[in-house]
């Protein structure tokens, strides 16, 4: 296993926060800030900041995601966004999967699994996040769920796409926007259990070369610890990635 085979990926999810006018602004402010950094910096943002992020990012090393898409190429959907509506304007990733989309949005291990295929079918980059609930790490299944969402969602991947556009985040759901991070080492084992799952369902070099980030309380503080573990390669930051000097201090860290 030999970490340098992978870039890490530092990716900010800016979820349901900005206007054009203050998403533009933290882009720009971001940009001398992550100007040197030796990860790939991504920035998820809205759909309605799309155009403004994409315009400030252009020519710098920032990269621009969405925050979800949908599983059809075109139709009635009322209210969703095709994958190859995002490639079209120049989006370079997606998050498929997100919790929040999972507990509040209807959003199912298959409907996953669907969203991913369609998403590598435009062209697109996917952080898939998969992640148990509190009551499953107290149960012990942590690894059993995160395995099964993993599988369901990799099932039509190929290895040449895990390995070249597919990030997988682990993210506690009991994490997320609570403050409470997993531990250095907790991470770690959920990441490396993930890893070993792409070692059986493709071979050792892919799973050693596939981006496997943290993400849950990430911050400027823990970052450091937390990418240094040998299976974390970057990290999905919420909260902490509307705050530029903070985003940028978990950029260095991933340096
Ligand atoms: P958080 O969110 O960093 O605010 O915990 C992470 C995420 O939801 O991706």
């Amino acid at each position: 296993m030999n970490k340098t085979l992978r870039t890490p990926v530092i990716a900010g999810n800016w979820k349901m926060n900005l206007l054009p006018a203050g998403a533009k602004a933290l882009a720009e402010e971001l940009i001398p800030l992550t100007e040197g950094a030796q990860c790939e910096v991504v920035l998820c943002v809205p759909y309605i900041d799309l155009p403004t992020v994409l315009s400030s990012a252009s020519g710098t090393n920032l990269k621009v995601g969405a925050q979800n898409c949908h599983w059809a190429e075109k139709g009635a959907f009322t209210g969703e966004i095709a994958a190859a509506m995002l490639k079209d304007i120049g989006v370079e990733y997606v998050i498929v999967g997100h919790s929040e989309r999972r507990a509040l949005f209807g959003d199912t291990n298959e409907t996953v699994a669907q969203r991913t295929r369609a998403a590598l079918d435009a062209g697109l980059k996917v952080i898939l996040c998969v992640g148990e609930v509190k009551e499953e790490r107290q149960q012990g299944i942590t690894l059993e769920i995160v395995r099964l969402q993993t599988k369901i969602a990799l099932a039509g991947v190929s290895a040449e796409e895990l390995q070249q556009r597919v990030v997988v985040a682990y993210e506690p759901v009991w994490a997320i926007g609570t403050g409470l991070t997993a531990t250095a080492e907790q991470a770690n084992e959920v990441n490396k259990g993930i890893r070993d799952l792409l070692a059986e369902l493709y071979d050792q070099d892919v799973a050693d070369r596939t981006v496997i980030q943290y993400g849950g309380s990430m911050n400027a503080s823990n970052a450091a610890e937390l990418l240094a573990q040998p299976d974390v390669d970057g990290g999905l930051i919420g909260g902490a990635s509307l705050k530029a000097a903070d985003f940028a201090a978990i950029v260095a860290a991933a340096g």
